[in-house]
């Protein structure tokens, strides 16, 4: 597995590998791996010839210089795991390398990110719209896999595939949830032994309120009910809870077409901001 941190010998080495008619798979990532990216990078090995991991904390999308800060940096742990599971390049750039001048371009993607994620988090998906249209200019896979944890990210990446005609298929890959029902994220890392045995709340609170809808329950007394269940820990702030429709991601007050209804939570659990979604 080969560690590039310069564009250009990424580059020249895709080069050879295009020229040798390899296909080349992408999974952009932030490091601090976990079985959800290993999952992702599965999947890119079993579709392309080649896999290429992108690692870099992308300061354009941290609204919040904290939480910047302090999110988890671990390249050898990272290049470690990513050996485990046969990646054939990490591309690890610096932030001078990845942004010799602050960007001027910027990113609006209109009603898709005003709600939850983009209303809380302003500028976020300008970031994210950046550093990927970057990574797919730099990379040029043939394919490029993301998390459906990331749901709102997902939407928006789609949006910037079609508006900007991307030649490349995207790859939405399933949540990866521990035997809690915890979804892995880089985050969890900073969560303490008390924080980690309360997680998995998260997902039953999503689970409950997607068996409730189902059985016919009124979708805003449903919401009322998850916010009441979130008040009801005290180390959980809530930030928002939707339920929305896949595609739009607007709220919906009825429910849509199987596969298209979808809930959305964002919580703080002490000082780590956690996101979890279920679709049904
Ligand atoms: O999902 C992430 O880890 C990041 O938002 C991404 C897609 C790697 C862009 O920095």
């Amino acid at each position: 597995m080969e560690v590039f941190t310069s564009i250009a010998s990424l580059r020249t080495f895709l080069k050879q590998q295009r020229t040798l008619g390899k296909s080349i798979g992408l999974v952009p990532t932030m490091g601090a791996l976990h079985q959800g990216h290993l999952s992702l990078l599965n999947q890119a090995n079993a579709e392309n010839d080649i896999s290429v991991c992108s690692i870099f904390v992308n300061p354009t999308q941290f609204n919040n210089p904290e939480d910047l800060a302090k999110y988890p940096r671990t390249l050898d742990a990272d290049c470690a795991l990513l050996q485990t599971v046969n990646c054939s390049a990490v591309f690890a750039p610096s932030s001078e390398e990845m942004y010799p001048e602050p960007p001027l371009l910027t990113f609006d993607f209109g009603s898709l990110e005003t709600v939850m994620e983009g209303a809380s988090r302003p500028g976020h998906f300008n970031g994210v719209g950046i550093v990927v249209s970057k990574l797919f200019n730099i990379v040029q896979p043939d394919r490029a896999y993301f998390g459906q944890k990331d749901i709102q990210q997902v939407s928006v990446i789609k949006r910037l595939v079609t508006d900007l005609s991307f030649q490349l298929e995207l790859v939405i890959c399933p949540t990866v949830r521990d035997a809690s029902g915890l979804a892995m994220s880089s985050r969890n890392q900073r969560l303490n032994d008390t924080e980690i045995a309360i997680a998995p709340n998260i997902f039953r609170i999503l689970t409950e309120a997607k068996e409730k809808i189902l059985n016919g329950r009124h979708m805003n007394e449903v919401k009322e009910e998850a916010a009441l269940a979130f008040s009801k820990i005290p180390e959980f702030t809530l930030d928002y809870f939707e339920i929305t429709n896949l595609n739009t991601l607007l709220p919906i007050t009825s429910l849509q077409d199987r596969g298209s209804n979808t809930i959305c939570v964002a919580a703080f659990l002490g000082p780590v901001r956690l996101i979890d979604n279920i679709i049904f």
